[in-house]
């Protein structure tokens, strides 16, 4: 673990990684966005229809053809630029996204209140600085806007966890450590790539939040629905404790 190591180093990684995390998204996403993120995320929304969106860390752009499909008007950024191309060469001429390079942290090439809804998945645990990329969710919103973003849920999913396992191979418990190291840690996804992610306690976030200027309006730790278990049985585990989180918030 190392708390030195900042946002450009970790979308460099991102860009390496992106061809191989495009491989594994369909237009549902991949499985753990069909499973849990896709349903809490749309739960929380009204209707998106004729809304002006932002996709915050858009990845390969799958989230941001949804909200497109279902009425509204896009624009996605992120940092990868091979993120970026992956997205547009994904998304057909007729859908109404504008995708654009930049950094959550700083976006000062969109105007101030130019967003009624801002939608990150997955994003803010990705990078250094999240009370700046709060403060610009902030200043990108209307008065009102809602802010709904998804995280690795930092009460479970930490630096040092993972499960315990019996000697046949049994799952036994989750087994959670280091919660409140605020820093840098690194895992390996796919092959290769070993990611960068930026741990922080549910408190830190809460705080950061609320000295922002949002409101908390609602919060899911995602479980399987039925016709998910029906789909992928192997995700009953996900009933003895969450992955994920999604916080709704509105600027006060
Ligand atoms: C886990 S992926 C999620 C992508 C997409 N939201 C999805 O749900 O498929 C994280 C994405 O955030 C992007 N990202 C990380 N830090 C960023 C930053 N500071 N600004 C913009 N994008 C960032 C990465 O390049 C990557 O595409």
């Amino acid at each position: 673990m190392t708390r030195k190591i900042g946002t450009e180093e970790a979308i460099k990684r991102w860009n390496r990684f992106a061809d191989a995390y495009a491989a594994n998204h369909t237009e549902l996403g991949d499985i753990h966005k069909e499973v849990f993120l896709n349903p809490a995320i749309f739960s929380l929304i009204d209707t998106v229809k004729n809304k002006r969106v932002l996709d915050a860390g858009c990845g390969e752009g799958y989230f941001s053809r949804l909200l497109a499909k279902a009425g509204a008007a896009v624009t996605a950024v992120d940092y990868s630029p091979r993120m970026i191309d992956i997205a547009k060469e994904r998304t057909p001429d007729d859908l109404p996204i504008e995708y654009r390079h930049g950094n959550c942290e700083d976006l000062n090439m969109l105007e101030d209140k130019s967003f009624d809804l801002i939608i990150s998945n997955m994003v803010m645990q990705d990078l250094a600085d999240y009370e700046k990329a709060f403060q610009e969710m902030h200043r990108l919103l209307t008065d009102r806007g809602c802010f709904i973003f998804s995280i690795l849920h930092p009460c479970f999913i930490t630096p040092e966890s993972g499960w315990e396992k019996s000697k046949d191979g049994k799952k036994l418990h989750w087994n959670v450590d280091q919660y409140f190291y605020e820093g840098t840690y690194e895992q390996k996804l796919g092959e290769r790539e070993n990611m960068l992610f930026f741990h922080r306690t549910l408190t830190s976030y809460m705080n950061t939040l609320m000295k922002t200027g949002f409101m908390l309006e609602g919060i899911i730790e995602p479980k399987p629905s039925e016709e998910m278990l029906k789909k992928y049985p192997s995700f009953e585990e996900d009933f003895r404790c969450p992955d994920f989180i999604v916080f709704k918030l509105k600027k006060r």
